[in-house]
């Protein structure tokens, strides 16, 4: 049978990304125990709004562990309470009536808030395009059948696609988080994102992105059409032509 629990939040709260932020207290009131955390926040944001106050952002998406959108800091803890869970599968049957819960987004300068919980990730994905992490085979013509994979290839690559891009890894790692840029005098967004992205192409990309680089060459279709040898590639050519 459904529990119902009344509890206060301390919820980070931060208009854009160079406003001062601050904790905001709410209570979330009659909060069913088989919710998931962000359908608690779904509860507290109809509230809001039904008040005419702005509702929490906070960055979604799957909601089903998939996609690493929705990572926060709940009560000091990245995803929060339970262990291998993402935020969106984190359930409400883990707190207490009565519970305080303190929620806030990632804290690292590489990720910057865009809103409230809502980190800006590009840096991430930036990563993902200097390694060229994806399969260029995508399209709706028909390129005919892909090399094939051997039962021992997938057993090797499996684990490494179990990486959702949640940067959570890279939230806690000291030398990706060292880009830190400041606006320029007269500089357009144009091209302020263009430096940003030019420094962390430079830059460390971090253990996501460097298991993401041993996926797409161990997969056979990965290895396809490549214009550009990834990291590990440039790493192996060097080991082997000193
Ligand atoms: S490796 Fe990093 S980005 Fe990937 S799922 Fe784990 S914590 Fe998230
Ligand atoms: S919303 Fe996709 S992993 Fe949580």
């Amino acid at each position: 049978m459904a529990r119902l629990m009344n509890l206060v939040l301390n919820v980070w709260r931060q208009k854009n990304k160079s406003a001062a932020g601050a904790f905001v207290r709410y209570e979330a009131k009659g909060i069913n125990d088989h919710m998931s955390f962000l359908e608690m926040l779904d509860v507290v944001n109809e509230g809001l709004s039904a008040r005419g106050e702005e509702p929490i952002a906070f960055d979604h998406d799957c909601r089903e562990g998939i996609c690493g959108a929705c990572g926060m800091v709940i009560n000091g803890v990245p995803h929060g309470p339970a262990k291998s869970t993402t935020t969106c599968q984190l359930h409400m049957r883990l707190f207490n009536d009565g519970d305080e819960i303190t929620i806030e987004p990632w804290r690292a300068a590489a990720f910057p808030v865009v809103r409230d919980l809502f980190v800006d990730r590009t840096r991430l994905f930036n990563g993902l395009k200097k390694i060229k992490g994806w399969v260029p085979v995508d399209g709706y013509h028909n390129a005919g059948p892909g090399p094939r994979q051997s039962q021992e290839q997938q057993q090797t690559i499996y684990p490494i696609t179990e990486c959702i891009s949640c940067a959570c890894c890279l939230e806690a790692c000291p030398q990706y988080s060292k880009i830190e840029l400041a606006r320029r005098e007269g500089e357009t967004d144009e091209q302020f994102e263009a430096r940003k992205r030019a420094a962390h192409e430079r830059g460390f990309v971090g253990a996501a992105i460097i298991a993401q680089t041993m996926r797409f060459n161990y997969d056979p279709t990965g290895k396809l059409k490549r214009t550009i040898p990834a990291v590990i590639d440039v790493i192996h050519e060097r080991r082997q032509n000193p």
